[in-house]
């Protein structure tokens, strides 16, 4: 569904079905997760100008458009990325799309099982956790019902990161004066009959999966506000944006 909002090929009849009637909710929910995956690359681009080369990404999803390495590579042409999923067709079309790419490694795991993802020999071949590491949790991070959970299992993975790394965050919130708030409610709720189903969750809970780093400017913002590509003014609360999003470095 997410690769068919962001305008992706990899997709089939259920996923549009289903996201058409999302968007039959949420008219403005193809901009929303358009603006994430901008955030992502404006993102990956900022870790990678800081020096990042190699990314641990938490429920990647189907490689689109753009993918992570593609991104990183900009800047750094020897980016390593390692994809994790546990969705087996988001990691099926993973394999076949990324399986001959040097340098990248689709790893199927939850990624709360830190140690089987930290453990399997995709992961180890392709990350050197003694040298900075991009953690990308990007629209990912609220599908885990349990609050607690997930916040200690970023906590863990935040704790292994060696200085110089950055995590990349976006996260779905409720918490905020928009017009779509009840139709965001009405999509969140569809969403608890799919595979993965999204939690909201306050800005204070966002914020506090960074706590021990150091923001970015301009902190934790919509995902439109950060860093955007035009000149052109972007309005504080645009309509569209249903998360918030931030970048912040390991000192
Ligand atoms: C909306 S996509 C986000 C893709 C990408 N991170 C982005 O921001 O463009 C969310 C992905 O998270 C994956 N996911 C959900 N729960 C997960 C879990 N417990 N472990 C690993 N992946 C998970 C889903 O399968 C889905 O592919």
């Amino acid at each position: 569904m997410y690769d068919y909002l962001i305008g992706g090929a990899c997709n089939f009849a259920v996923d549009r079905e289903w996201a058409e009637r999302a968007i039959e909710r949420m008219p403005w929910l193809r901009a929303a997760a358009r603006s994430n995956r901008a955030f992502l690359r404006r993102a990956v681009i900022t870790c990678a100008e800081a020096g990042v080369r190699q990314y641990l990404d938490l429920g990647s999803g189907i490689p689109t458009g753009e993918s992570v390495h593609q991104m990183a590579r900009r800047v750094l042409p020897d980016s390593r990325v390692v994809y994790v999923d546990n969705e087996e067709v988001a990691v099926a079309h993973s394999m076949l799309t990324l399986g001959g790419e040097t340098g990248v490694g689709i790893v199927e795991a939850d990624m709360r099982h830190v140690t089987a993802v930290l453990r399997n020999p995709v992961t180890r071949r392709l990350l050197n956790f003694e040298e900075p590491i991009g953690l990308l949790m990007t629209a990912s991070l609220y599908y885990l019902p349990d609050a607690d959970e997930a916040a200690a299992m970023a906590a863990r993975y935040k704790s292994l990161l060696a200085p110089g790394s950055h995590v990349v965050l976006s996260h779905t919130t409720l918490d905020q004066r928009q017009r779509d708030m009840l139709e965001l409610g009405a999509v969140l709720e569809m969403t608890k009959s799919l595979t993965s189903s999204a939690t909201p969750r306050s800005r204070e809970w966002i914020a506090a999966v960074l706590d021990g780093l150091e923001m970015l400017d301009p902190g934790l913002v919509y995902p439109s506000c950060w860093r955007p590509d035009s000149a052109r003014p972007v309005d504080d609360t645009p309509w569209h944006d249903s998360m918030l999003a931030a970048v912040a470095r390991k000192a």
